[in-house]
């Protein structure tokens, strides 16, 4: 008892100790941003809120004008767009010698998956549900990009998506609100560390809040209507749980939300944001996201800069709607000074933070770019990262790993293709230092295997397809030979190998921003190909790269072996041949669903019950379901298949009746009963049986990603505490009510086993 109390003691004096500190530093820092904002004009604070980019990395139509000048007046608050020390000093040198109250400049720009060396695009990341190691790759690109001189990341994006032909569902993690939520606050710690003063580390900015990816139809920047209680349950716990580990900076998103622009949406930004969740950072919009409210209709340029700062938006990404009309606006009342007051505060409290008052130039050393970007270390961590988030869709008869010996033909319009291994946003990324497959194959394979190539086929022939890829970046390049001469040639050369690896899929840039798409099937000339290697008679094992779920029913039916490698990054090809030749034993799990036709889209694991839900045994009329396609997808949330298997006991429970706030166990034992040693994502999802508000036919709740030797047991404990058991009820609380849950393990979301508990 006496040894309790003294650790009670103790604790409450750290923490009050902690409390006094951050409370003096709080005061400190208030009053040096006081005395600074009682220097400021009108002009000097508004911009502050003002976003630039001289150009580089841009988004839409509009590049900001005269940006030295606008540094030098006082006009300019931060850049992005721009990097390397040398630019960003020169930048930061007009801010703080040549203008009047010398306030620093931040540094943005997008580092997404990784800066100079690239790691898998952020959806094959989440595919790892390996958190410890998605933080490492935020860490390492934060290393990088400070490095070279920035101090600002717009990383996590965060937003939960199930539509897989929206484009933008490659730069997230996915459809799930739980698995999302522990890697936005893992990537916040990774980017921003424990101190954003240090030399390594960089300020995060989650995005695109919110709910930026339930766009309608799956096409980019359209409308977005939701329930509150939607939004709560599914769609912003992974925004909060970047808040909660204290990200510095939001940004809001294109959509609007039931009828109002995010930019410029007060529920969104200040209820919730604000006063829900306690965010203290600042709020950025996306790239001209003020100025096109016009275009959503809600106003002109001055109308809607004012809706958007009232809503609690603190910068203006390239629009200049603030720059231009904000004084106005003051002038007729349509903001106060205490709302633009408020947006500057904010601001420079982050600059503050950011130590960038006592050394604008911290992050900004050549020397240190020159040693600390695409290492060594960084580039092997990028072949791990890669090699971990490859999921295997199919495998039979254990035709992978494959053997080093014999004769390999590699074919297909990735196989040999550097400029389409990094995926969507690599804007520091050098797709000339890619490994190519056919060279990773060629690094791991030794002498004993013989390796031949074709191509096959081009990544597309769809004439439209191929000029709106390729305007933006020459990702597809269409062969000078006809579709048949690429045919004639693979078929000969699958002929002469005993093993055709297919390696398909699509252009890196047929995902990410402004690439959604309406057909998510294989382009046509590459199903062509496929068939004429299936023909062949040899065993075919795709290689799919993708920066979304897409349509395989097909495929895999038909291929022997599917490997999903997303868009791997830097060490491409090492990691997919480390993975092909088994030195590596593919671990990753699907974050998204994957449908059977695109008529099934919005198509996710976590979904409702309807009052007519077809049973199995059910026949199929008056039931909630398709006349000419089941209901299951082809490879549901949480599926990947390993080199070894794995076998799972039923979920057996600490206590079978809880009540109050108490919690308890639930105890899987797994184990590996194949040939290989390997890992295994243990995954445990609940099913609230009978609630207030409908709900969800089951959750994930836990999962453990764990290693195990070739015959090896070990027992997986979960603790299923209060909070897992709570939803958003009709007055949006978090409440858990009474009742029967069901707690259902296993590998995947549908292989689950099942057992019950009460809570009282
Ligand atoms: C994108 C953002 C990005 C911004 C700045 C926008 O078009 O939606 O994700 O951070 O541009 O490049």
């Amino acid at each position: 008892m006496k040894k309790f109390c003294l650790f009670i003691f103790c604790l409450l004096s750290i923490l009050f100790l902690k409390a006094q500190q951050t409370f003096q530093q709080d005061q400190k820092m208030n009053k040096f941003i006081k005395d600074l904002m009682s220097k400021m004009t009108l002009d000097e604070k508004i911009g502050q809120l003002n976003l630039v980019t001289p150009g580089g990395a841009v988004t839409g139509s509009v590049v900001s004008k005269d940006v030295d000048a606008k540094i030098r007046n006082g006009q300019v608050g931060g850049i992005f767009g721009i990097n390397g020390p040398d630019q960003i000093r020169q930048a930061q040198d007009i801010a703080v010698k040549n203008s009047r109250l010398h306030i620093p400049l931040f540094f943005g720009l997008d580092v997404i998956h990784g800066h100079r060396t690239i790691f898998p695009i952020p959806l094959g990341l989440s595919c790892s549900w390996d958190i410890p190691m998605i933080q490492q790759s935020a860490h390492i690109a934060a290393t990088e990009a400070a490095a070279d001189g920035l101090n600002w990341v717009y990383s996590p994006m965060v937003d939960i998506a199930r539509d897989p032909r929206w484009g933008r569902i490659a730069e997230g993690s996915g459809e799930d609100p739980y698995l999302g939520s522990q890697i936005a606050a893992a990537m916040v710690r990774g980017y921003q560390g424990n101190d954003l003063t240090a030399n390594n580390t960089v300020m995060a900015c989650v995005k695109h809040y919110a709910l930026y990816g339930a766009a309608e139809a799956g096409r980019d920047y359209n409308t977005v209507d939701m329930s509150r209680i939607k939004m709560m349950q599914y769609y912003l716990p992974p925004y909060k749980a970047a808040v909660d580990a204290g990200v510095g900076s939001v940004m809001s998103s294109f959509n609007e939300v039931d009828g109002i622009p995010a930019t410029a949406n007060h529920f969104l930004l200040t209820e919730v944001l604000r006063n829900q969740w306690g965010f203290k950072g600042f709020v950025v919009s996306d790239y001209t996201s003020v100025s096109e409210m016009i275009n959503h209709g809600t106003g002109d340029l001055q109308t809607v800069s004012a809706q958007a700062l009232k809503a609690g938006l603190d910068m203006d990404m390239v629009a200049e709607g603030f720059l231009t009309t904000l004084k106005k606006s003051l002038q007729e009342g349509k903001v106060t000074q205490k709302d633009i007051d408020d947006a500057c505060r904010r601001v420079l409290e982050a600059k503050y933070k950011m130590g960038l008052f006592d050394d604008a130039y911290r992050h900004d050393d050549t020397q240190c770019a020159a040693t600390s970007i695409l290492t060594d270390s960084n580039r092997l961590a990028a072949r791990q990262f890669a090699e971990h988030s490859f999921v295997l869709l199919k495998n039979s008869n254990n035709i992978l790993p494959l053997k080093k010996s014999g004769t390999i033909a590699l074919i297909g319009p990735l196989a040999d293709n550097q400029r389409n291994m990094l995926g969507t946003w690599n804007i520091r990324g050098q797709y000339n230092e890619d490994v190519t497959v056919i060279q990773g194959i060629k690094n791991i394979a030794g002498s004993d295997v013989n390796v031949l190539y074709a191509k096959g086929s081009n990544i597309s022939d769809d004439s439209m397809l191929v000029t709106n890829i390729n305007n933006f970046a020459k990702q597809i390049d269409v062969d000078s030979r006809t579709p048949q001469q690429m045919i004639d040639e693979a078929v000969a050369t699958a002929n002469k190998a005993d093993v055709v690896v297919a390696c398909l899929g699509e252009a890196a840039d047929m995902t990410g921003e402004a690439s959604s798409m309406s057909d998510i099937r294989l382009q046509q000339c590459q199903r062509n190909l496929l068939q004429a290697l299936l023909s062949t008679g040899k065993p075919v094992v795709v290689v799919l790269f993708n920066g979304r779920p897409m349509i395989l029913g097909w495929e895999n039916k038909n291929v022997n072996a599917m490997l999903d490698v997303w868009f791997p990054g830097t060490e491409a090809g090492n990691a997919i041949a480390d993975v092909l030749f088994g030195s590596y034993n593919p671990s990753g799990k699907l974050s998204t669903t994957f449908p059977q036709n695109v008529g099934q889209i919005p198509i996710y694991y976590n979904h409702k019950n309807t009052g007519r839900p077809l049973n199995p045994g059910d026949g199929h009329k008056f039931k909630s379901d398709y006349l000419d396609v089941t209901n299951e997808p082809l490879y549901p949330f949480g599926y990947g298949l390993s080199y070894t298997s794995f076998t799972f006991s039923d979920p057996v429970l600490s206590k079978t009746t809880i009540s109050g706030t108490e919690g308890l166990t639930a105890t899987v034992t797994v184990s590996n009963t194949g040939n290989y040693d390997g890992e295994e994502v243990v995954q445990l999802y609940l099913h609230d049986k009978v609630a207030s508000i409908t709900p969800p036919v089951k959750e994930l709740k836990g999962f453990q990603k764990i290693f195990l030797k070739k015959g090896e047991t070990k027992q997986v404990v979960f603790n299923i505490n209060h909070s897992d058991l709570m939803f958003y009820g009709k007055d949006l609380q978090l409440v858990a009510e009474p009742g029967e849950f069901e707690v259902m393990t296993g590998p995947n979301s549908r292989d689950v086993r099942m057992t019950t508990f009460t809570l009282k």
